[in-house]
């Protein structure tokens, strides 16, 4: 757990009482010599070019999330330490960002993520909120993990959940919100897959393979770090479950078993050698997907287990189907957990898909722009003065009026009259319209110049807001 005191990271730990000189010490950062400011590692500024990427995916998710039923919700930046330690496991109890308040006794932790905030808050009025509860949420997250490709310290989480409902019907509806948002960034099946798995599924296939119950969670955490083994090591350690030779082979085997959810389990079953009948789960969960019309966006992986420790039930992660990166989503059924923080019994799943894998994967499909300021919202009218009082008197207002009518409206700074130089600088604004005021305007008239089409009008001044046309 990483601890931190205040605004700074290497401040003093809890409880010390120190100046505010000591507790903040300035120090020297890497620069040219004279004192100069870094983000902190991991984080990242956004410039606009960059927040406009950020605000196309978290456009996606919004509008597929509202499109899907979810109502938006948002919570606290930071929660009671215990929020995290009851239940997230020790991957990420590991990676907090932990702090006291100077002189308080409460220990705190910067949300790594948002699931146990939701159940607080679901659990808080399970008794008045409609059920289905359907929700989504895109908050900041904060992990101290080492920060490298796909890992950052602070990055932006979407959060889909229903809550409420129990079977796959819901497992599925929160899965197709998920693709349905990678859909419309221009994602296809070709490019990234839903990898799934069902813990009571596996749970009884590791019983039929002869682990004893209370080994059941090891054997879990083991095939969640299958791929983080070397084959001998992970042989090892199946056979330090109890296994006989032969059952650490087909645990192996299991391991690394994968097919489209489009076939049947009976296959999945015969190359494992455990009886068809203990993926029944998986059966549903392909039915369920089929009736949506998701099918081809999901794959069966044994090894899907996920760390969090609150998962119950289906558990799925999307990845980018050659493996290359890590994962871009992952989530799964959470049944006890609202029951945990004081609710009733409540069933509940849901996901979280991460800004930072996305946007590699986007990045490498060539979905995003090169110059993510072609992303940033276009202006509808670049108002130009070509001189004289008037038009210099007019300007101000005219902008006003037509932002007063919905508009995006820019000018320049520039002080040339140069009407070809203004019109450039129109189109490095990317407008839609540049509105020129000049000799016209003594009969009551703009010059509107379609930047676009390369048509230009003359036009009433009095009805120049619906030659703009409304925004796309
Ligand atoms: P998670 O698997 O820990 O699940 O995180 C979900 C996603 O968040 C990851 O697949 C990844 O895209 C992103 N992510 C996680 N850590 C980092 C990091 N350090 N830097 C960048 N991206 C990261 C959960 O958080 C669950 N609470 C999800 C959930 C919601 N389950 C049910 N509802």
């Amino acid at each position: 757990m990483r601890q931190f005191c205040g605004l700074h990271e290497n401040g003093p730990f809890h409880g010390e009482t120190a100046s505010t000189a000591a507790r903040y010490p300035s120090r020297p950062m890497a620069g040219t010599g004279s004192h100069t400011y870094q983000a902190p590692k991991g984080t990242r500024d956004f410039y606009p070019s960059d927040l406009a990427v950020r605000r196309h995916i978290e456009g996606a998710w919004r509008s597929a999330s509202i499109d899907c039923g979810f109502d938006e919700v948002e919570g606290p930046t930071f929660e009671h330490l215990e929020l995290y330690t009851a239940k997230s496991g020790d991957g990420i109890v590991n990676e907090l960002f932990s702090f006291r308040r100077a002189g308080g006794e409460n220990d705190y932790a910067l949300r790594p993520e948002f699931t146990p905030t939701l159940a607080r808050m679901v659990a808080a009025r399970a008794g008045s909120l409609p059920v289905p509860v359907k929700w989504f949420a895109i908050p900041n997250m904060f992990r101290a993990e080492r920060p490298q490709r796909g890992r950052l310290r602070e990055f932006v989480q979407w959060n889909v959940d229903v809550c409420g409902v129990e079977g796959a019907a819901h497992d599925v509806d929160v899965i197709a919100c998920a693709v349905l948002a990678l859909e419309r960034l221009g994602l296809r099946p070709t490019d990234v897959e839903v990898r799934l798995s069902h813990r009571v599924a596996i749970a009884r296939m590791l019983a039929a393979l002869g682990v004893a119950d209370e080994k059941t969670g090891d054997a879990m955490t083991l095939l969640d770090r299958r791929d983080k083994l070397k084959p001998e090591e992970f042989a090892e350690r199946a056979a330090a479950l109890g296994l006989s030779a032969d059952a650490v082979a087909r645990f192996d085997t299991a391991a690394r078993a994968t097919q489209r959810l489009s076939e049947p389990v009976a296959a999945l079953a015969a190359k494992i050698g455990v009886p068809e009948a203990e993926f029944a789960a998986l059966d549903e969960v392909r039915a369920a997907a089929e009736r949506a019309g998701i099918l081809e966006w999901c794959t069966v992986d044994v090894g899907i287990v996920r760390g969090l420790a609150y998962y119950t039930g289906t558990v799925f992660e999307v990845h980018e189907v050659s493996g290359a990166e890590r994962a871009v989503a992952g989530g799964g059924r959470y049944d006890g957990l609202v029951e945990l923080f004081g609710g009733p019994k409540m069933p509940a799943c849901g996901f979280g898909m991460g800004d930072v894998v996305l946007a590699n994967v986007l990045r490498d499909r060539k979905l995003l722009p090169e110059d993510g300021a072609t992303l940033l919202p276009r202006p509808d009218a670049f108002v130009v003065s070509a001189g004289g009082e008037t038009a210099e008197a007019l300007l101000p207002s005219l902008l006003m009026r037509l932002r007063r009518a919905g508009l995006h409206a820019r000018t320049t700074t520039k002080t040339t009259k140069n009407v070809g130089k203004l019109l450039g600088d129109a189109g490095k604004a990317r407008a839609r319209f540049a509105v020129i005021l000049g000799a016209e305007l003594a009969d009551g008239n703009v010059a509107v110049k379609d930047l676009d089409a390369g048509t230009q009008a003359v036009v009433p001044l009095a009805e120049l807001e619906s030659s703009l046309h409304p925004r796309a």
